[in-house]
């Protein structure tokens, strides 16, 4: 930013600031927040496109992409779950600017004078037919002053929808929002560290267990609902809240497998119907852990701990309950609708990564092995609706699978800035 800009109204600055935390301060999920940086920044901005990338181990990470002109808006899309890294250094513009800590506002990508400091690489809209032109990159600096991330913006358009270069406003209010997303950032990984602990204490006992399972679970449920609630016709606000909170909600869907023995939890083999009866109980100590608790979160994460493991056709466990109360006997049985959405959904989340991983019960499946059972089981275990959804976005879930492997480092990036 080597000009000053005009500054726009005090009082406009105010109200945008006030309302862009607000948003970020509802969320709880480091994709949903993403997500929203960039829809504030583009909103902002008028950009056609943007991408955030986080700091992780010196290099940047990918952490979200939006581009209206190749993606389009509010899509399921396997892009958001792309997996690469760049190094912190001037092969690249996010790299320079991650690397200096100052913003870089370009006019005409293809324009750029040949002695700038860094270079655009045009390898993502050779690949892709896609136009760069305007780009403003701005580093994410926390409180401590380190950058955490970048946010880059492509294409700041016109009335007409022509691409002009970023204007004052964009200038002016970018980086006050990009100390927000910082901390929102910094509270949202605080999160998913959080749950992953409680996690390695539940399941990843089992050293073949990573958190790469239940991060997998959870993104799953968050775009399979995506798909359930596009075709359902919701409503885009409730639609994304809703969104946020299965995410989170499906990671914690076995966290009452804590209190299952390890004699039980890692028996090498098949369990008996005696040990299978302790198991089930892992449902219900899920559920006791949320139910004192009035917020949203815990009422979702308590809902799909509770009937994770009920079926469409009413043979699931743990059925009806009076209350939580401990040595219940197995309820009659929930069927249909009156198994939570969310539950339907994590339900079949759950099987599908459990049957592709190594238990120590059993090998991991083939895919047509279990798409197979999945098409055998739509109407029986699972609500078709989100059997269909499932089926309709395989594209995705194959992306988050391949995404969340167990703790492999991510590929270097095979190109440039826009990628
Ligand atoms: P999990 O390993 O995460 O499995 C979740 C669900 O995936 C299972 O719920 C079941 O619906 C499905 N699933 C897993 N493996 C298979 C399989 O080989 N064939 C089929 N058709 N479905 C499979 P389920 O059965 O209610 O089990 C809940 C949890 O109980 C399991 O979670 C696992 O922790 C434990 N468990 C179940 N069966 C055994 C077993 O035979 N041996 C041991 N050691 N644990 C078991
Ligand atoms: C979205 O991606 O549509 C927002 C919600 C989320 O990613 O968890
Ligand atoms: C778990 O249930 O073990 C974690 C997620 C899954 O693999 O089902
Ligand atoms: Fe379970
Ligand atoms: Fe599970």
């Amino acid at each position: 930013m080597q000009t000053t800009p005009p500054s726009p109204d005090g009082a406009d600055i105010l109200c945008e600031i006030l309302a862009v935390n607000e948003a970020l301060s509802g969320l709880k999920d480091l994709d949903a927040i993403l997500d929203r940086i960039l829809t504030e920044s583009r909103r902002i901005a008028r950009a056609d496109a943007g991408t955030v990338y986080l700091v992780e181990d010196g290099r940047l990470r990918f952490g979200y992409v939006h581009n209206d002109t190749l993606i389009g808006q509010g899509k399921v899309t396997k892009d958001v779950y792309a997996d690469f890294t760049l190094p912190m250094d001037s092969t690249s513009i996010v790299g320079h600017v991650a690397a200096t800590g100052r913003a870089l506002d370009i006019a005409d990508a293809y324009a750029m004078a040949p002695d700038a400091p860094v270079a655009f690489n045009p390898a993502f809209d050779r690949k892709t037919g896609y136009h760069t032109t305007s780009m403003l990159t701005l580093p994410v600096i926390t409180s401590q002053g380190a950058v955490s991330g970048v946010i880059q913006l492509i294409n700041a358009k016109d009335d007409a929808g022509r691409p002009v270069p970023f204007g004052p406003q964009a200038r002016t209010l970018l980086p006050l929002l990009a100390t927000m997303a910082s901390v929102a950032i910094e509270r949202a990984i605080m999160t998913r560290e959080l749950i992953l602990r409680m996690m390695q204490m539940a399941e990843l006992r089992d050293p073949s267990e990573t958190g790469a399972h239940v991060t997998r679970v959870g993104s799953y449920a968050a775009e399979v609902y995506h798909r359930y609630a596009q075709m359902a016709g919701t409503d885009e606000r409730e639609l994304k809240k809703t969104k946020d909170l299965i995410r989170v909600a499906a990671m914690l869907h076995d966290v009452g497998k804590v209190g299952i023995s390890d004699k039980i939890l890692k028996k090498p083999a098949r369990l008996d119907p005696e040990e299978f009866a302790v198991m089930r109980m892992h449902t219900v100590y899920g559920a006791r852990l949320f139910q004192n608790s009035t917020s949203e979160l815990d009422a979702m994460s308590g809902s799909i701990a509770l009937n994770h493991h009920e079926k469409w056709n009413g043979t699931g466990y743990p059925g009806r309950l009076d209350g939580l109360a401990p040595a219940q006997a197995p309820g009659p049985p929930k069927a249909g609708t009156e198994i939570p959405l969310e539950a339907r959904i994590v339900a079949l989340a759950d099987v599908f990564d459990a049957l592709g991983s190594r238990r120590s019960y059993k090998p991991p499946w083939p895919d047509e092995k279990i798409l197979a059972l999945l098409r055998e089981e739509r109407g029986a275990h699972f609500d078709p609706d989100v059997v269909d959804a499932f089926l309709d976005i395989f594209e995705v879930i194959a992306a988050i699978r391949d995404k969340y492997t167990e703790d492999q480092p991510a590929p270097d990036a095979p190109e440039g800035p826009a990628g």
